[in-house]
Formats: structure tokens, C-alpha cells, sequence
């Protein structure tokens, strides 16, 4: 099965930056049999889209944003547009990244809609699941995992389009990769809850993915990709991750 390697820039790399690195990315990265896909900051979001487009890439290369609105328009001031998105060529809107958890409060039946608004686009939601470190030592990781996926697909479709990234909390940004074991577990977790849920998804697994520790990750059952925050800013390691496998 092909493997999904995404990268999430968050709040790095003006219009300008993220045309200089698709046009570096072009020479740089050749393809193959799995996809790669770029979640640029909202700004940058039309550059990126204008270069995917002019690049003609021969394999799967697809982008989106990190984060968009319940509804297309309106007086939401300070709000992304998944129809925009979509006008632009996009293919993804990641929900639900422990940031926006975290620091923008984002809550389970908020996501709920925004995966349903996604899918009611025919664009594909990649909804974002993971423990923090006090759930993890408190044993409540399948608990936490159950919560967050089945709250968080509610109003999703079981016949539409949907990926899943695992990403413990603790291990963004900080460093510190879940172990080959720890990994294996959770995704098989996840696999089961989204059994058990009716769903079927690709998993990808995210928090501090190296070129160093990629190739030992990609290949731990249920893995189908990553999503990659730091280590996607420079092209040299990302590229390294996306050749993996
Ligand atoms: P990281 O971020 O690779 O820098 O840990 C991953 C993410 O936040 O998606």
C-alpha cells in the first residue's frame, strides 16, 4: 500500500519562502508510488497551490490547510475557507492538530463538523487523535483515543474519504519519538477503535519524525505515513523522510 508523508509548516514560510522551496523541491525530489502532502500556513496557501500546480509532478503530490471554518463563507473574521481550498486545488484540511486543542480550544463536537463540512466538499479530512503525557502515565491512552475518534467522526461518512493522524502530544516539538513498541501499539489501537467504528483510513504517525528514525517507523504495521512538522521545513530532511520506503 502507498504511504502518505505530509508535512505541516505551521506558522513558518511567507508566499515567498514556500515558492523558493517548491522550486528547489522539483529538482530535489523525483517521486514515486507514494504521496506527498504540503499543509502551508493560510497565507501561503495560494503559492503553494501555484507552484504543486506548475510543478507536474508524475506522482501523487497534493496540499491543504491546517485548520478551516464549519461553514464556506460568512462573518467569521479570522477564519480559512475549505471551499477556497478546494477552489484552489486542495485535496486535505487537517483537523483537530493538538495545537489547536491546545491553544485555540478546540473541542471533539466542533470537529465533528468540521470533518462533515470537509467531507461534504468531497475533500478529505485528516483528523488528528493523540494522549497527552498525564493521560499516557494515567493508563488512558485507548480511553483518550476512543473519545477523540468516536466523537470526532460522529457526522463523518463511512463511505467518504478520511485519514487519521496518530500524534502523541508529548512527542511534538519536542524531540522525543514515540518507541518503535509504543507506536505499534497505538496504531493498532486506532485501527481497531475505527473498526469498530465502521471506518477504514489510513494512519499516519506524527510527533518528531527524523530522517533518522523514519525508515524503523514506516515499517511498524499500521503505520501508513506521517505527519512531519519540523523536520518538513528543510527539503535535504524531509526528502530523506518521504524516501524512507
Ligand atoms: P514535529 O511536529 O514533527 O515537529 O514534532 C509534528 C506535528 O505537529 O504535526
Amino acid at each position: 500500500m502507498k504511504k502518505i508523508f505530509a508535512a505541516n509548516w505551521k506558522l513558518f514560510k511567507s508566499p515567498q519562502e514556500t515558492r523558493e522551496f517548491f522550486s528547489q523541491w522539483k529538482e530535489a525530489f523525483n517521486g514515486g508510488k507514494n504521496e506527498i502532502v504540503f499543509f502551508p500556513s493560510a497565507i501561503s496557501i495560494e503559492a503553494a497551490s501555484t507552484s504543486i500546480q506548475e510543478m507536474h509532478a508524475k506522482y501523487e503530490l497534493n496540499f491543504g490547510v491546517q485548520n478551516a471554518f464549519t461553514q464556506a463563507q460568512g462573518a467569521f473574521t479570522g477564519e480559512n475557507s475549505a471551499a477556497v481550498v478546494k477552489g484552489l486545488g486542495g485535496k486535505y484540511i487537517l483537523i483537530g492538530h493538538s495545537e489547536r486543542r491546545q491553544i485555540f480550544g478546540e473541542k471533539n463536537d466542533f470537529l465533528a463538523e468540521k470533518v462533515a463540512f470537509t467531507q461534504s466538499l468531497d475533500l478529505v479530512p485528516m483528523l488528528c487523535v493523540g494522549e497527552t503525557l498525564q493521560e499516557r502515565e494515567a493508563n488512558k491512552i485507548f480511553e483518550v483515543l476512543k473519545t477523540q475518534l468516536a466523537d470526532g467522526l460522529k457526522k463523518a461518512e463511512k463511505n467518504k474519504t478520511l485519514a487519521i493522524a496518530y500524534e502523541p502530544v508529548w512527542a511534538i516539538g519536542t524531540g522525543k519519538v514515540a518507541t518503535p513498541e509504543q507506536v505499534q501499539q497505538t496504531h493498532q489501537d486506532v485501527f481497531e477503535i475505527l473498526k469498530q467504528l465502521g471506518f477504514s483510513a489510513p494512519i499516519l504517525y506524527g510527533g518528531s519524525v527524523k530522517p533518522d528514525n523514519a525508515a524503523g517507523l514506516i515499517r511498524i504495521p499500521h503505520v501508513d505515513g506521517f505527519l512531519v512538522g519540523g523536520a518538513s521545513l528543510e527539503i535535504a530532511s524531509f526528502k530523506k523522510i518521504c524516501e524512507s520506503i
